[in-house]
């Protein structure tokens, strides 16, 4: 491995690492699922502990160096899979302990600035995570206005959507827009009377791209649905998410499918799904990172980390979760 991406490895901090360790409690010769490898850093620290196996997954082909390492170091407790988490289904392994997704970038991604997910790069529009079939260059380029608008709007819930497509669609009648610097002055130029001090104006529409072009929500919600099939009964299933859409869908999956389902009346019947559930009771309980984590990874402010026990029940398909985030999985089948 060069020092480049050695020293790439190292800057990456694995976000709520105490708290996730806590939560899965690793035992001697567990089965644990890293779904969001990364820099490795919870993989990492299950395989410190005796005959545990870990299988990790990441989307990135660039990541494999980091794992190929591990595997090197642990051939018979370590496996990598460059696979999404819509294909988790594909590998074998069942009855784990505990399955872990830390959703969104690494650090390694962003401050990689050739990837295009940064507004402060100057680079090709990019943000392809790896086992993409679009790029945001494409979707900038070829998506209709109405389209565009409603990306914009719901997933990266930009008030002013309708002004920043119209004005992409605009600019790229005079020039392909390639670079992100191009989309940054679009969008400035579209938000200029309504700027918030708080956050960059180009931050929604690029998270939105971005959530696009990696058909983020239909990955997380096929891939939790897979990881619950794959527990055994006690194991765990964490999820640290780092924006709202995310975190109502993880909120909305593990309260709806646990023993202690809240009803719309306390009168009614418990309904079949309840008896049934797939996780134990669940306490609706957030983990954020402390002062000093967040002190030392700014990037972390955002992450909140939920998780719930799979109960001995059947595994079935909760169809209702699907239903429930039609929309948005309807918004990310859009074709460009
Ligand atoms: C925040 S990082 C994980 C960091 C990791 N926990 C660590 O300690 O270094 C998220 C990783 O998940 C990967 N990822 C995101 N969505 C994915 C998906 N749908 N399938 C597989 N990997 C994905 C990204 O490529 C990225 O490397």
């Amino acid at each position: 491995m060069s020092n480049h991406t050695s020293s790439l490895e190292a800057s990456h901090f694995p976000v709520m690492l105490n708290e996730v360790l806590q939560i899965i409690a690793p035992i001697i010769g567990g089965k644990y699922i890293d779904c969001t490898f990364g820099g490795g850093g919870y993989s990492k620290e299950i395989l410190n502990i005796p005959q545990t196996k870990v299988i990790a997954i990441d989307r990135d082909k660039k990541i494999k160096l980091f794992a190929t390492k591990l595997e090197k170091k642990f051939p018979q407790r370590f496996k990598f899979f460059e696979i999404k988490f819509s294909q988790l289904e594909t590998i074998s392994t069942e009855n784990v302990d505990a399955i872990i997704f830390d959703l969104g970038l690494s650090s390694i991604q962003l401050d990689d600035l050739t990837r295009g997910f940064s507004f402060r790069s100057d680079r090709k529009l990019d943000m392809t995570m790896g086992l993409n079939q679009i790029s945001a260059l494409e979707v900038v380029n070829n998506l209709n206005e109405k389209d565009l608008k409603l990306i914009i709007k719901y997933l990266g819930d930009e008030k002013e959507a309708s002004k920043i497509a119209k004005n992409i669609v605009k600019q790229r009648k005079k020039k392909k827009i390639t670079k992100t610097t191009d989309l940054v002055k679009i969008i400035e130029r579209s938000k200029r009377l309504n700027f918030s001090k708080k956050i960059n104006p180009s931050t929604k529409t690029f998270q939105a791209l971005r959530i696009f072009v990696n058909k983020e929500i239909t990955e997380l919600i096929l891939g939790i649905i897979s990881a619950t099939k794959k527990l055994k009964p006690g194991g765990k299933i964490l999820v640290v998410s780092f924006h709202s859409i995310e975190d109502r869908i993880i909120k909305y999956f593990f309260n709806n499918y646990s023993k202690n389902k809240s009803r719309s009346s306390r009168y009614l019947p418990e309904d079949e799904n309840n008896e049934n559930a797939l996780f134990e009771e669940y306490r609706n309980r957030i983990f954020k990172p402390s002062k000093q984590e967040i002190d030392k990874n700014k990037r972390s402010r955002s992450a909140k980390l939920r998780f719930a026990v799979r109960s001995s029940n059947e595994f079935y398909y909760p169809q209702k979760l699907i239903d429930k985030f039609k929309n948005y999985l309807n918004l990310e089948g859009i074709n460009v």
